[in-house]
This record gives structure tokens, sequence and C-alpha cells, in this order.
């Protein structure tokens, strides 16, 4: 009877020192302050663009596009004017796949399950039911930005 109390006493501060040592002995806390993102303006100087481009060597040709930060961005026509460009979500509203510019029939296409988009995002055609989001093309010189 004495013996089992003894042990018993003594497995409580045996478990006490082994989460005391355990504690004390934790090097491995996560550091509270984690790197934030940096923030990716691109070359067009404007910080809060989701997609920038420099119209001196991209997007020279009508038809050609560029996709970042999920915004796909399409030259629809000639000059360096806002109004020659077009940038709307590359996520289908379907089920998310990437979109792809159809330049001949002018719209976006999904190739998943075939939903298609205009120019300015809205649905054509099933079975997407909500278009595209549509974001503002900027342009400064040669300097493009798109921006929410
Ligand atoms: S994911 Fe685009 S149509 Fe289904």
């Amino acid at each position: 009877m004495e013996r089992k109390e003894f042990i018993s006493k003594l497995g409580i501060s045996l478990a006490a020192i082994c989460a005391g040592c355990g504690i004390a002995s934790c090097g491995s806390n996560p550091k509270a302050e984690d790197p934030a993102p940096t923030p990716t303006g691109g070359t067009g100087g404007n910080s809060n663009a989701l997609l920038s481009a420099n119209l001196d060597s991209e997007l020279k040709n009508v038809g050609e596009f560029k996709v970042s930060n999920g915004v796909i961005l399409v030259r629809l026509a000639t000059g360096n004017t806002a109004n020659a460009f077009t940038a709307v979500q590359v996520a289908c509203t379907h089920q998310g796949t990437p979109v792809n510019y159809n330049g001949s029939q002018g719209k976006f296409i999904c190739p998943n399950h075939g939903s298609q988009f205009s120019t300015t995002g809205a649905v054509l055609v099933g079975p997407a039911a909500t278009s595209l989001k549509s974001y503002t093309v900027n342009i400064s010189g040669s300097a493009l930005s798109v921006t929410a």
C-alpha cells in the first residue's frame, strides 16, 4: 500500500517534470512574424495592378493575350488605348477551369464543358451561369496595367 502510493506520487512528479522539460526545451515555437507577401506591381508602375504589360514589347498583335494573377488580358484591336483591350477573370465561373480566348470567334471558351463568354465576360453559352469578372485596363504611354 505504501509502496503503491509512493510509485503513484513518483509517477505524477515525473510527469510534471517531463512536461516542464518539454515546454522549456521546445525550440520549435513558430515565430509570430511571418514575412508578408510582397506585392507584385509588375512593370507598369501601378502597385495595385493585377497584371502589367509593356506595350512596346508585349501584346503587339490583335488576339495576343497574357495571363497573370487570375486575369486574362487580350488585345482586341490595334492602338494603345484601353478600349483596344479586355481583361476578365481567367477562371471559368462553372468549375474554375482557365478559359481560352478564341480570336477567330472573338470570345472566351472554356475547354472543360464548353461555356462561352463575350469579350466583356458575359455568358453566351452555359453551363456557366455567371459572367466572368471584368477588370479595368489602364494605359499610360506604353505601360498597361489591369486593376480591379
Ligand atoms: S468549368 Fe468551364 S464550363 Fe465547366
